[in-house]
């Protein structure tokens, strides 16, 4: 007999476990259904940011930096180390630990929220009187039947036409993320967020990691001052990156992977590598979820048409995360799924796109929010720009690492801050004070106002706010 929810969420990744607490504590039945398992079998909830995203990565990024620290830098402070070896067992165990204390606590906050928790794949099956019905086939085959349902299938490794993942030598960031040894030779497709913290573990470690993307200037996205630094940083350490290329057929061996590649002024090059990692984007995931069967709406990307509300092309079904338009972060996913949680029980949420901030966890951070300086001129926007370099800040200075600034751009009449770019320590932490302002549509005087703790590199957030009206007191 079909088990009847309030709530049924598809996917126990940042988007749905999110939504599904968020709706259990609302006062909702809610069931959460997710298909992940570990080599063992077990359930393995947190979807491809807890299994093989956000929380693995940043664990190689701390441990191959710590790596790396006791390798070059630690003489500087007089600390002598001799005969720093890698365990590259226990480097990957200890990540495979922290990842499976992320599985245990979410399976831990669904108990402790009355969640109930389905281990297998979903699949709509039709609309019935009492609402939408869900199939749960694997381990568990069940029948779910709720008014609403929330779709957060997530994403997957976007693959090149005819060059299937094989994880051993033609890695997404799932092989990425696990491989045996440190390979000599490691060869990117795509210099984004994935192929730059990867490329950078892998470095760390003593790989030589050749990155090929294929856009003509170097993170397109992100504000080219901040772009620019980051990139001189980035091949000072070693990290070798062309832009502008072209890829053409890969060839493999049991031993090799051999890219060819044209560079921007047409000339044949190739890169021979012992892996490949592919990170050229993401695709949605629908397939086998029975859109099909009840006509919900996809675009002709794969994703699931959604309005700013989250509501699908069907009435009670609504799609969060990486599944729908918008930034594939993890934190938008969890913003999306707590909304739609909170509208089912009549409230009025609202996701602020413009304060959704980007991090990029190599070293040095990248990290941002709001417009850059490009795309306020693109608009004719009148505005103010205001940097501060690390090399000024004391606290950067007593760390041993001063590479980067702070920009802040505000508008130039009202002093609104409009964006704020950061490359250089901890500029994921850092972030945070200037998404607050922007939420609370404050002025680049406003930071400049707050008292900072002395010395801390939030004081860089601060004179770069100062800077905007040409008052930096330290540089
Ligand atoms: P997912 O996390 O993909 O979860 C979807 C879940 O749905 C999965 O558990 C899957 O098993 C399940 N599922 C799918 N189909 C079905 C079905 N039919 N039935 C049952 N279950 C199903 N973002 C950040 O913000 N910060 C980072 O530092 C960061 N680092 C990343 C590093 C890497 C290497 C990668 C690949 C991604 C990273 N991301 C990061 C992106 C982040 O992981 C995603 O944006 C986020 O996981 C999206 O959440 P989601 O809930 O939409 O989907
Ligand atoms: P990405 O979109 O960040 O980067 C892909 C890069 O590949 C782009 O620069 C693109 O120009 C290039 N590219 C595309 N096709 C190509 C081709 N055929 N040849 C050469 N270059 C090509 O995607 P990525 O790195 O795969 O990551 C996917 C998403 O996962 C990110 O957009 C992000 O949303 C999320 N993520 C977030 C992280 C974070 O927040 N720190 C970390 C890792 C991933």
């Amino acid at each position: 007999m079909a088990k009847q929810f309030d709530v049924v969420v598809i996917g126990a990744g940042p988007g749905g476990y999110i939504a599904a607490i968020r709706a259990a504590q609302l006062g909702m039945s809610v069931a959460c259904v997710d298909y992940w398992s570990t080599a063992d079998g077990k359930p393995a909830p947190g979807g491809t940011c807890t299994n093989v995203g956000c929380i693995p990565s940043k664990a190689l990024l701390q441990s191959s930096e710590h790596y790396e620290h006791a390798q070059k830098h630690l003489a500087e402070h007089g600390v002598k180390v001799e005969g720093v070896s890698l365990d590259i067992k226990q480097f990957l165990g200890r990540k495979d630990t922290v990842v499976k204390q992320n599985n245990d606590g979410i399976l831990y906050l669904f108990k402790k929220n009355k969640v109930t928790f389905f281990h297998g794949k979903a699949s709509f099956g039709a609309k019935v009187d009492a609402g939408w019905s869900v199939n749960v086939s694997g381990e568990q085959t069940e029948e779910l039947v709720a008014k609403n349902v929330i779709v957060a299938t997530g994403s997957s490794a976007r693959a090149l036409p005819g060059l299937d993942f094989d994880e051993t030598q033609i890695l997404s960031n799932d092989g990425a993320l696990r491989l045996a040894s440190v390979p000599k030779k490691l060869a990117v497709i795509g210099a984004g967020v994935i192929g730059l913290e990867l490329g950078s573990v892998w470095r760390r470690l003593g790989a030589e990691v050749t990155i090929l993307e294929g856009a003509p200037e170097f993170l397109a996205t992100v504000d080219r001052d901040a772009a620019k630094e980051a990139l001189k940083a980035f091949t000072k350490q070693g990290l070798t990156i062309h832009t502008g290329v072209k890829v053409g057929e890969i060839k493999k061996t049991a031993k090799k992977v051999t890219v060819p590649y044209t560079d921007a002024a047409g000339a044949e090059h190739k890169v021979e590598a012992d892996k490949l990692i592919v990170s050229i984007g993401r695709v949605p995931n629908t397939e086998g979820l029975g859109a099909e069967t009840i006509g919900l709406k996809l675009d002709e990307r794969g994703f699931i048409v959604v309005d700013d509300d989250c509501a699908t092309s069907l009435p009670g079904i609504w799609a969060v995360g990486d599944v729908v338009r918008g930034p594939m972060l993890a934190h938008k996913a969890e913003e999306e799924g707590v909304a739609v949680a909170e509208r089912l029980a009549g409230q009025h949420p609202h996701v602020n796109f413009d304060t959704v901030p980007w991090v990029i966890y190599t070293s040095p951070e990248i990290a941002w929010v709001g417009q850059t300086e490009q795309q306020l001129k693109t608009a004719g926007r009148q505005y103010r720009s205001g940097s501060f370099p690390f090399l000024a800040n004391g606290r950067a200075r007593a760390l041993g690492d001063t590479t980067g600034f702070v920009k802040v751009l505000a508008d130039a009449k009202t002093d609104e801050v409009l964006g704020v770019h950061i490359v250089g320590p901890v500029a994921s932490e850092l972030i945070a004070e200037a998404v607050t302002i922007m939420e609370f549509r404050g002025a680049a005087e406003d930071i400049a106002r707050i008292c900072h703790a002395h010395p801390t590199l939030s004081e860089a957030m601060k004179e770069a706010a100062l800077a905007v009206d040409t008052r930096a007191l330290n540089f």
